[in-house]
């Protein structure tokens, strides 16, 4: 007997003293399979290119890729629906102020590098840029930033936005837990993440209706819905987000971290403004 357990162990193949709580725990496994096949109303978002996606999931990994950022994450989101805002990538101080003046004012610039993901933390992001001069000097600070603090960096150049104002940050996320599998994260940007700790979990695949139970759980989610006088936002495009993400890790299990930090929440449509994913690791071959 003993060594039988043993054997059993060794394989990380359950094993129980009684067979009631054997029973017990198959019953367990059945209901949680039954609800990840659940065929409840359509999980699908409504936007969603599996196939985009498949082939640049498919050339990041070929490429022995394992982290993106903005410019490749932005661009796997837009498949399942995620709008950002307009961009243009400046390669030099001159063609930033030219693009500046395209996009028109107040714009962002941040740095566009394969190898940096928290592009704060290197002096890599300015927000409200109103001149063509300004976007040239911030393309050269912010190049010059990234090369002091990250020499070993490859630089694309520096990317501009539209700025966007009004509205509400939140964040989506997504972690893989070897138990559970993907678990997605909702909560409000800014503080109430970083020190209030305000966010809520849901095991993926998610519906419309834990989406919006995921929002309403949070104990600030009073400030989506408009409070001293302030209008609502469009919670209905945050609950597309959430089933986005969602649905994404579903059709891919290769992506282990995902985050959107932030989605600004609109009272009309919600826009990303950062993303970065984490793929799982390939075996070498
Ligand atoms: N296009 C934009 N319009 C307005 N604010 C922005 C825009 N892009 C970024 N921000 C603000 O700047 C912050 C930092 O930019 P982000 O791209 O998230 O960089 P990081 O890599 O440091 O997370 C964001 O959390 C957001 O508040
Ligand atoms: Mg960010």
């Amino acid at each position: 007997m003993r060594e039988s357990i043993e054997r059993l162990k060794v394989h990380a193949i359950p094993c129980f003293s009684y067979p009631e709580i054997a029973v017990t725990a198959f019953k367990r496994l059945l209901d949680f399979n039954t609800w990840k096949h659940r065929g409840e109303e359509a999980i699908l978002p409504h936007v969603r290119n599996k196939e985009k996606a498949d082939t640049l999931i498919n050339s990041i990994l070929r490429a022995g890729r394992y982290e993106v950022g903005e410019d490749a994450a932005m661009e796997i989101l837009s498949h399942y629906g995620f709008t950002f805002p307009e961009k243009a990538l400046a390669h030099t101080a001159r063609e930033a102020s030219a693009i500046a003046e395209r996009i028109g004012f107040p714009l962002v610039m941040k740095i566009s590098s394969p190898d940096i993901l928290h592009k704060t933390d290197v002096g890599g992001v300015k927000l409200n840029i109103n001149s063509e001069m300004a976007a040239e000097d911030a393309f050269l600070e912010i190049t010059s930033n990234v090369r002091r603090l990250m020499p070993d960096a490859f630089i694309n150049g520096v990317m501009l936005y539209e700025m966007i104002s009004g509205g509400k940050e939140v964040i989506l996320g997504v972690t893989y837990d070897r138990t559970f599998g993907h678990m997605i994260m909702f909560g409000l940007g800014g503080i109430y993440v970083e020190v209030l700790k305000d966010v809520s979990f849901r095991i993926a695949p998610v519906s419309r209706r834990e989406a919006s139970s995921m929002i309403n759980e949070i104990r600030t989610s009073a400030l989506l819905k408009g409070s001293r006088g302030e209008k609502p936002v469009d919670i209905e495009s945050i609950i597309d987000g959430i089933v986005g993400v969602s649905s994404i890790v579903t059709d891919f299990p290769v992506i282990h971290e995902l985050d959107i930090n932030p989605l600004v929440v609109m009272q009309k449509g919600a826009l990303a403004l950062d993303a970065r994913i984490i793929f799982e690791r390939q075996k070498s071959s």
